[in-house]
């Protein structure tokens, strides 16, 4: 399976900070943003990664992503000129995903929960149809909300409702089957002009093909697309790594937890840290000093 993290956009929820630099490359406390939801699709075992941000940022993910190597996996590039949709990701991708199966994660999406690997490598190996993510929250009309009729199966998909049918939003992590680069060429430009995830996502539910998992009040998914919602991620990154000791949303830590690169590795990766308290972690874990 391949995988796409969608960077692009204008992050206009968060100017000024966002007039000169990318959305997903600002901190998240101790790393940039995009190394969250990077970290997630290699949980899912997903080792060949697209990486699509405007023409401007592109380059700057490149300086810090370069071409995977240092983490054992391969990350390629791409422009995505406008923010025309999510769902635009699968066509700018096409030749990239050549017919695979392939899961996609937005830039400024974080999720953190307990055996999340085993969740999504399952996910990941199922051959047929799609499934996304849905989790409860206090504002649900700010997203795409999915309803369930009385057995909880998922009956319909809407994108940021006025008055939402139930309180689950859908995450920003998708997986699709094979068939996700001809169904997303289906879709046509909503009213505000974009193409919309959910319709690519509604496409799947009306063939009766996707399944809908729901995120256990144990899992904590964060976005941090507007200050308020930076600052929380941050904080929270802060307070389980400060109180554990455990790392959240760093590449090299998964890497080699997944084995795809080796203690060496880890330890030339956490001296390039320097001094960090990041850096550290990395080469006690090398040294076998953490577990
Ligand atoms: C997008 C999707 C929405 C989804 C959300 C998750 O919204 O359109 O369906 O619930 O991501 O982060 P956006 O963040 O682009 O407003």
């Amino acid at each position: 399976m391949k995988g796409i993290v969608l960077a692009g956009g204008s992050g206009t929820r968060l100017h000024p900070m966002t007039l000169v630099a990318s959305k997903q490359l600002l901190p998240v406390y101790d790393k940039p943003m995009v190394y969250y939801p990077l970290c997630t699709l290699m949980l899912a075992g997903i080792c060949d990664i697209l990486l699509i941000s405007t023409p401007a940022d592109l380059p700057q993910f490149r300086r810090l992503l370069g071409d995977g190597e240092r983490l054992g996996i391969r990350i390629s590039y791409a422009e995505q000129p406008r923010p025309d949709g999510i769902a635009q990701a699968f066509l700018i991708g096409r030749d990239w995903i050549n017919g695979e199966p392939c899961a996609l994660i937005l830039g400024d999406n974080l999720i953190h929960a307990e055996n999340l690997s085993a969740l999504l490598c399952d996910v990941g190996s199922r051959p047929y149809g799609a499934t996304v993510f849905a989790y409860q929250v206090r504002h649900p009309e700010r997203y795409g909300v999915v309803s369930f009729d009385a057995g909880g199966r998922a009956v319909e998909i809407v994108e940021k409702p006025t008055t939402p049918k139930s309180n689950w939003a859908v995450t920003g992590l998708y997986f699709y089957d094979a068939r996700v680069t001809d169904l997303a060429a289906a879709i046509r430009p909503s009213l505000r002009g974009e193409l919309e995830i959910t319709d690519l996502n509604r496409l799947y539910l009306e063939d009766g093909s996707l399944t809908v998992e729901k995120l256990s009040r144990g899992c904590a998914w964060l976005d941090a697309g507007t200050p308020n919602s930076l600052l929380q991620a941050a904080s929270f990154v802060q307070t389980i790594q400060a109180r554990t000791g455990m790392l959240i949303g760093c590449p090299e830590e998964v890497a080699f937890r997944m084995g795809y690169i080796d203690a060496a590795r880890l330890h030339r990766e956490g001296e390039k840290l320097g001094k960090t308290e990041l850096g550290r972690v990395l080469v006690e874990l090398a040294e076998g000093r953490l577990t």
